[in-house]
């Protein structure tokens, strides 16, 4: 039987491959929460809007900066990847 989490997660990738726009490393370098309002996270080719986390304010995170992607990053980070489980895929990275 799947765990609550794995099955979550599943969910996500299926909703999100049809819908999914791409975009290019530049378009993401911009939604770093300077030059354009949104707040975005590439990690493992999706695109996360992390605009509603407080920990995220402003783009940075523990000297980390959004509109990047992130995924080698997260070997320093305390935590695993399922803190990305609560945000919503907007995008694909090309
Ligand atoms: C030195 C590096 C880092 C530190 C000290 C750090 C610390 C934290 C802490 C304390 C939290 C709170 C929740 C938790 O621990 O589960 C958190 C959440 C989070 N982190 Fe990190 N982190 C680091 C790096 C990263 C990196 C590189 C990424 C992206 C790949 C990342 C993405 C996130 C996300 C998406 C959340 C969830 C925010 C929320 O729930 O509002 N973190 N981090």
């Amino acid at each position: 039987m799947l765990k609550p989490d794995k099955f979550a997660f599943d969910i996500n990738t299926i909703k999100n491959d049809k819908t999914l726009k791409v975009f290019t490393k530049n378009q993401l370098a911009l939604r770093n929460g300077r030059d354009k309002e949104e707040i975005w996270v590439a990690f493992n080719g999706n695109i996360y809007d992390v605009g509603s986390s407080r920990l995220w304010r402003n783009g940075t995170h523990y000297e980390h900066w959004a509109g990047q992607d992130l995924t080698e990053e997260l070997k320093d980070a305390p935590h695993t990847e399922k803190v990305f489980e609560k945000f919503e895929i907007i995008g694909k990275l090309s």
